[in-house]
């Protein structure tokens, strides 16, 4: 527990949130937030899930909470690897108490709780961009969020063996938990977790195996018509896939529309005979908790070896990749050989394979050689970053 003073006068201490603060959370993210139902995982993780950490900073004196945040432990898929993780969100400061640095303190906190956890990285959609850079967090990719009219759906081509959709029920979890870790490693940036999604759930079966799991919701757009909004979509493979977009919405006349995130690696808009343009475009955030740690336990293209010097904001980390792997040592700062000035947060978006070295060298983002430019792009080179599920 640390506790700070704010310009201002009154100081606070961070804890871990506990219970009977469960109002004052609830009101602090209501404030900040008009609208959380993006997050519908933590909104029902309250009180006790053991994967999830909340963090408040309570006012000296009279006890009352100035500020939340809350972290859901997951695995992130980066390079073929599970990398330990959190995902952060619903960071809010009381009205009264901005400006005056508790955002900051309580982030720190809640990195370092997250750390003491044992994750490595953090992942985290913001609203407000520049707090969280501040704090070492770099931009890592996009989520944009696909109206697709429904007549669209329909057309898509039928697939060789049809699937059977069917309600999911608590003994589906075993199967579900697979499809997820294995996606997680087939693309970057995927959770790798067990969250309660909320609203109709269906899985997707092909000759008796569980090869799809949907969350959906369905949301009335006009008197007559609604809109179906699909919250996480895993398939085994990209038939399976396919089949179930073609599907969601078949028997549903009055389903105008869909709007999804596509998940990590979906071939979806590559089968639309028209054009879909995002309805919803935002940027996620990805910090390094731990440099070293981090990039020893991604993994990396095989048929690589490499050495390179990293210095992070002041610290000097060698990284060794051979046969797909890494392993870090303390760098020294006088040696000879490949070296990258950077900060931390230009690191995470690098490790996201969202920055990419070679044009920020160029650019004067990060400080080294052509070659060495050259090869970090081989090394974090990667599809596109989605951090796909709900957390
Ligand atoms: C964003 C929020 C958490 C910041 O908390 P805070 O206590 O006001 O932040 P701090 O006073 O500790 O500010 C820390 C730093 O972040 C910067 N910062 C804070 N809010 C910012 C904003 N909206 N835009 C740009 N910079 C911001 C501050 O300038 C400060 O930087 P400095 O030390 O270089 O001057 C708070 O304003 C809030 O609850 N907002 C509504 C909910 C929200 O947006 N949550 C976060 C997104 S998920």
């Amino acid at each position: 527990m640390r506790s700070a003073d704010p310009a201002g006068g009154a100081g606070f201490v961070l804890r871990a949130a506990r219970a009977g603060d469960e109002d004052a959370v609830a009101g602090l993210v209501a404030q900040a937030f008009s609208d959380d139902s993006h997050r519908p995982g933590l909104a029902q993780a309250w009180p006790e899930d053991p994967a999830v950490l909340r963090r408040v900073a309570e006012r000296t004196g009279d006890g009352a909470l100035l500020a939340t945040a809350t972290l859901r432990l997951a695995g992130q898929g980066w390079g073929g690897r599970v990398v330990p993780a959190a995902a952060l969100a619903g960071v809010a400061v009381d009205l009264t108490a901005r400006g005056r640095g508790v955002g900051a303190a309580l982030l720190a906190d809640a990195f370092a709780a997250a750390r003491a956890a044992g994750a490595l990285v953090v992942a985290l959609i913001p609203s407000t961009h520049a707090f969280y850079r501040r704090s070492g967090c770099g931009t890592a990719g996009r989520r944009p969020v696909y109206a697709i009219a429904s007549h669209q759906l329909r057309a898509l081509p039928r697939p060789a063996v049809r699937l059977v959709h069917r309600a999911a029920t608590p003994a589906d979890a075993a199967a579900v938990a697979a499809l997820v870790a294995a996606r997680s490693v087939r693309g970057n940036g995927g959770l790798d977790h067990d969250v309660e999604t909320g609203g109709a759930q269906f899985v997707s079966e092909r000759a008796g195996r569980v090869v799809g799991w949907c969350a959906l919701r369905r949301r009335p757009s006009t008197r007559s018509l609604y809109t179906v909004v699909v919250h996480d979509l895993v398939a085994a493979d990209a038939e399976a896939e396919l089949a179930i977009w073609r599907d969601l919405v078949a028997d549903e006349p009055s389903a105008s529309q869909v709007h999804a995130l596509l998940p990590t690696g979906s071939l979806l808009e590559h089968h639309l005979p028209r054009q879909t343009e995002p309805v919803e475009d935002s940027t996620w955030m990805l910090g390094l908790l731990d440099v070293p740690g981090a990039l020893a336990a991604r993994g990396y293209p095989a048929g690589v070896s490499a050495r390179v010097r990293f210095d992070v904001d002041g610290t000097a980390t060698t990284l060794h990749v051979a046969d797909g792997s890494g392993r870090t040592a303390p760098g020294d700062p006088d040696a000879d050989g490949p070296a990258v000035r950077l900060s931390g947060a230009d690191l995470a978006s690098v490790y996201a394979g969202h920055l990419d070295p070679v044009a920020a060298a160029h650019a004067g983002i990060l400080t080294t050689d052509p070659s060495t430019a050259g090869l970090l792009r081989t090394l974090f080179a990667g599809p596109p970053a989605v951090l796909d599920r709900p957390f």
